[in-house]
């Protein structure tokens, strides 16, 4: 069972430095405007011509309590035409303001939506050509947070806090230059103030985002948490851990409370006090004017007063938000980079140029490729210097030489194995757990690329096949199966997506698992989810076999795929899968030496090295290992 506080999520690793934050923060807008520019554009100056109209209407206070309220209360027969006229005027203004608004929301909308869908895709891509040793150093739960919680993050960046500080910038700057042209002395007061709120915000805001820092990270406990306790329900009932669960749960649950309640405490000051500052800004400015007015100074009018605490109001907003903004963005940068870390994975590696095609033989013997499927192969191998390219039958023999490998280099798992595998032959590899069955198999396909020997196909070094190609040529049916949802037809077809219905069933009768298939609800249409788990694990199993045997391929590999399955249905799978090998090179793992006694070749493992080889009476012969698992005596 998992211990709380083990997952560091949405966490920027200790000593980050800020210059990396903003060099995370420069690729993210540098990704952003690569696609919308124009758009951006377009906002920036909506934007503008938005806060220039909000800026108009306030100024226009003064002009209509200096130049038409005031004389309409002076004269007897008062005029309101050139008001209406003034106020149409206004209207006008307004209007283009909230057109602008409108357009620059609605464009924000695209370019959120299209960076998001652009990055998600780009991660998905790039995740399919990582190489299966990012698998295994990296939870699912780790990568599916990157695809939601760090994209949400710029989500909200991108949409809100980035146009919101442009707009605020704006504001700032024209606010502030027709203040000044209002009265110097009543902008000074007001810069003041303004300088007082952004130096509070900012020292709230940094205590805050030490909580939230915490909070995020508790907030990943609590989701890794639930994650392993739903996929691990099983064994929590079996050894009776309901209740140590709960309990478990509750703490962390409880961490998270205190540390969300610590990071909004603050953060939830923040408006109070800045609101409050506002007013008192306010009073001041009110009762400096009026003492500046009630003193004689000619160019404050009773008009540019009421104008100025307006945009004294509209100045100290933005202040306060450019800090919030600030905050979000440096949260989001969290996010940002973890989504980079992501794509700057190393992909897999694939210098191979031999290529596996359709062949045809031609009256005179020679293969000639053909773009339709003939049930035979050839590998063309590029001709270098213009030549020609050549073409290589298909046969599936598999040799390696002394290969060395190791998963980390620190460990190395196999040592000098040597294996030369003839076309169609049955070659079988025994040996205890752990001992390096499943890791040469990973080796043939290229999941792992070896640190030492050679291993050929049909005499081609597998690093020069590309590897679509050469996994095309191998069948296999894996360690763990794995189903997908969708029908079990569907399943079966995975193999070759071309394949008819009618293949998929030949398949499935092929290697015994029709009989189950039609027994299920709706036959093979019956749909499979949450990787099979209404199936049985034997039934499981046949599906993927079924799978290797629509895909046809001339080596097939079968890693303990009869090991779920009961000894009846064994022996059916067993005549299914003798027909399925029948013209191709297969290597059995099992655990099961009952099936792997006709191998042409047995070869068994320990510690990564083959100990013996040889054909079954050979081996019981040499009363080494494998007659010790064999029989179940000591020699
Ligand atoms: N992805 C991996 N990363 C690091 N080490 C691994 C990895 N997979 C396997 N190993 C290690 O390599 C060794 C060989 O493992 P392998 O899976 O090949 O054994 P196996 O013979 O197939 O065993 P079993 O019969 O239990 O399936 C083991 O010591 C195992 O711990
Ligand atoms: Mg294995």
């Amino acid at each position: 069972m998992r211990m709380p506080g083990m997952r560091q999520h949405n966490q920027m690793p200790i000593g980050e430095t800020q210059g990396k934050k903003r060099d995370i923060l420069l690729r993210l807008i540098k990704l952003v405007l690569k696609h919308y520019k124009f758009s951006l554009l377009t906002v920036a100056v909506c934007i503008i011509i938005t806060a220039v109209t909000t800026l108009a209407s306030t100024l226009f206070t003064r002009t209509l309590i200096d130049d038409y309220i005031v004389p309409l209360t002076q004269t007897a027969h008062p005029d309101f035409a050139p008001l209406a006229h003034t106020l149409f005027k206004l209207a006008a203004v307004l209007v283009v303001g909230v057109i602008c608004s409108y357009a620059h929301n609605r464009l924000m909308i695209n370019v959120t939506q299209g960076t998001m869908l652009r990055l998600r895709t780009d991660m998905f891509q790039h995740m399919e050509r990582l190489p299966i040793s990012y698998f295994d150093t990296h939870s699912h739960g780790e990568v599916m947070s990157t695809y939601t919680n760090d994209v949400d993050t710029l989500r909200q960046m991108i949409n809100q806090s980035m146009p919101q500080a442009l707009n605020s910038l704006i504001t700032i700057s024209i606010t502030m230059a027709s203040m000044v042209v209002l009265s110097v002395p009543l902008t000074l007061v007001s810069l003041v103030m303004a300088l007082i709120m952004a130096w509070t915000t900012t020292w709230l805001g940094k205590r805050s985002r030490r909580h939230f820092k915490v909070q995020q990270q508790r907030l990943a406990d609590v989701n890794g948490f639930i994650e392993e306790m739903m996929t691990g329900q099983k064994v929590v009932k079996v050894f009776c851990h309901e209740q140590e669960a709960i309990e478990q749960f509750e703490h962390i649950n409880e961490e998270l409370r205190g540390s969300t309640y610590n990071a909004n405490r603050i953060a939830n000051i923040v408006m109070p006090v800045n609101g409050n500052l506002g007013h008192l800004s306010y009073v001041l400015i009110g009762v400096v004017g009026a003492a500046l007015i009630l003193g004689g100074q000619v160019s404050l009018t009773l008009g540019t007063l009421v104008a100025f605490l307006t945009l004294n109001k509209s100045f100290a907003r933005p202040i306060a938000q450019v800090s919030q903004q600030i905050n979000s963005v440096l949260n989001a940068s969290v996010g940002a980079e973890r989504v980079f870390r992501l794509l700057d994975q190393e992909p897999e590696t694939d210098h191979g140029t031999v290529t596996l095609v359709n062949a045809m033989e031609a009256s005179n013997g020679v293969l000639i490729p053909v773009p339709h499927r003939t049930n035979m192969w050839a590998w063309r191998i590029p001709g270098q210097d213009s030549k020609k390219p050549q073409f290589v039958k298909v046969d599936g023999g598999v040799e390696m030489d002394m290969v060395d490998f190791g998963y980390t280099p620190d460990k190395q798992v196999l040592f000098d194995i040597m294996i030369h595998a003839m076309p169609d032959q049955k070659i079988a590899f025994v040996g205890g757990t752990g001992a390096g069955k499943t890791t040469i198999t990973n080796l043939i396909n290229r999941f792992y690329d070896i640190q030492d020997g050679r291993i050929t196909l049909d005499g081609i070094d597998v690093q020069d096949i590309s590897k679509p190609h050469l996994r095309r040529s191998l069948g296999m049916v894996l360690q763990e199966t794995h189903l997908f949802t969708g029908t079990v037809l569907d399943n079966i077809r995975y193999g070759r997506l071309d394949a008819t219905d009618q293949d998929c069933i030949e398949a499935a009768k092929l290697v015994n698992a029709d009989g189950f298939i039609r027994r299920l609800s709706n036959g093979y249409q019956t749909v499979l989810s949450g990787d099979g788990g209404n199936l049985s694990q034997g039934e499981r199993q046949l599906l993927a076999i079924a799978r290797a045997a629509v895909a046809d391929p001339p080596v097939l590999i079968l890693d303990e795929a009869t090991s779920s399955i009961d000894t009846h249905t064994e022996r059916l799978v067993q005549r299914g899968m003798d027909s399925l090998m029948k013209g191709r090179t297969t290597f059995v793992i099992a655990h099961r030496l009952s099936t792997v006694r006709n191998a042409d070749c047995i070869i068994v493992l320990e510690r990564g090295r083959i100990i013996e080889s040889g054909t079954h009476d050979e081996l019981l012969e040499l009363r080494g290992k494998y007659y010790q698992l064999y029989t179940g005596r000591d020699i």
